[in-house]
């Protein structure tokens, strides 16, 4: 049975390289608590060697975007090429505050090839803006899925991640999480989405992870939504001890 995974999405916090060190420390004393998990931690670029040195023993490194450029003069620009060498391993792809910049799908479904080439998994972000009775969320969705990852054929699409994220949830407080019903029913949608896409036997082996809001008080009933093989957690990612408790609902579950 493939190990859940947990993705710390850092953003652009701690504030300082001193805080980032102690926070990879505290999180490396915690290792033996997430040995049967697939753990990647998501920091600023600039954080990349200091956590590359502690993370071997516990977790992967992963970045929060990857570039559209390869190797040349491009000034300001971090290829894939200098994020591999320093052994990363995933990345988050089209995350809504990227989208939010204006990054478009086209871009998105450009970037998850060239992280697929690079041998970096892509794990690719989706989410309604806005949930309402009518479920006319779920045509926003379709859509945002069919334009990501247009032009994939099954053998790429077989090694990304999805990570559903509702715009609406992320970044709020534990209790605006979605509902466990309802992440259900958007996950049994996502699914359908990428059989009808790729096959159903591709699909059922592309990961979906749930973002938007998780804590320690939610995360069990969330972890236990049938189809949900982790999280990529923001804010909580922050606390080593709040993401050892999320770590745990994963492996009980
Ligand atoms: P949050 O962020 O856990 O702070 O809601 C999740 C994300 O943006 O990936």
């Amino acid at each position: 049975m493939a190990k859940p995974i947990l993705v710390a999405n850092w953003k652009n916090y701690p504030g300082s390289l001193a805080e980032a060190k102690s926070l990879i420390k505290q999180l490396s004393k915690d290792r033996a608590s997430y040995k049967n998990l697939a753990i990647f931690i998501a920091p600023p670029l600039t954080y990349l060697d200091t956590v590359s040195e502690y993370i071997p023993s516990f977790a992967r490194l992963a970045s929060q975007d990857i570039s559209l450029l390869d190797q040349g003069t491009h000034t300001g620009v971090v290829t894939p090429e200098i994020l591999k060498s320093f052994g990363t391993r995933l990345s988050i792809i089209g995350h809504s505050e990227r989208r939010e910049l204006g990054e478009t799908s086209e871009e998105i479904s450009k970037k998850i090839r060239i992280a697929i080439r690079s041998g970096i998994a892509p794990l690719v972000c989706i989410g309604e803006k806005t949930r309402d009775a009518d479920g006319e969320h779920f045509e926003f969705l379709r859509q945002q899925i069919e334009e990501s990852l247009s032009g994939l054929n099954k053998n790429f699409a077989s090694k990304l991640a999805v990570a559903y994220e509702p715009v609406w949830a992320i970044g709020s407080r534990a209790k605006e999480a979605i509902d466990p019903a309802d992440l259900s029913q958007s996950v049994i949608f996502i699914k359908k989405v990428l059989a009808d896409m790729f096959g159903r036997k591709t699909a059922e082996g592309i990961p979906i992870l749930y973002g938007g809001s998780i804590d320690v008080s939610n995360a069990t009933g969330l972890a236990s939504v049938t189809g949900i093989r982790g999280f990529l957690v923001g804010r909580a990612s922050l606390n080593a001890k709040t993401f050892k408790e999320i770590a745990k609902s994963l492996t009980s579950k």
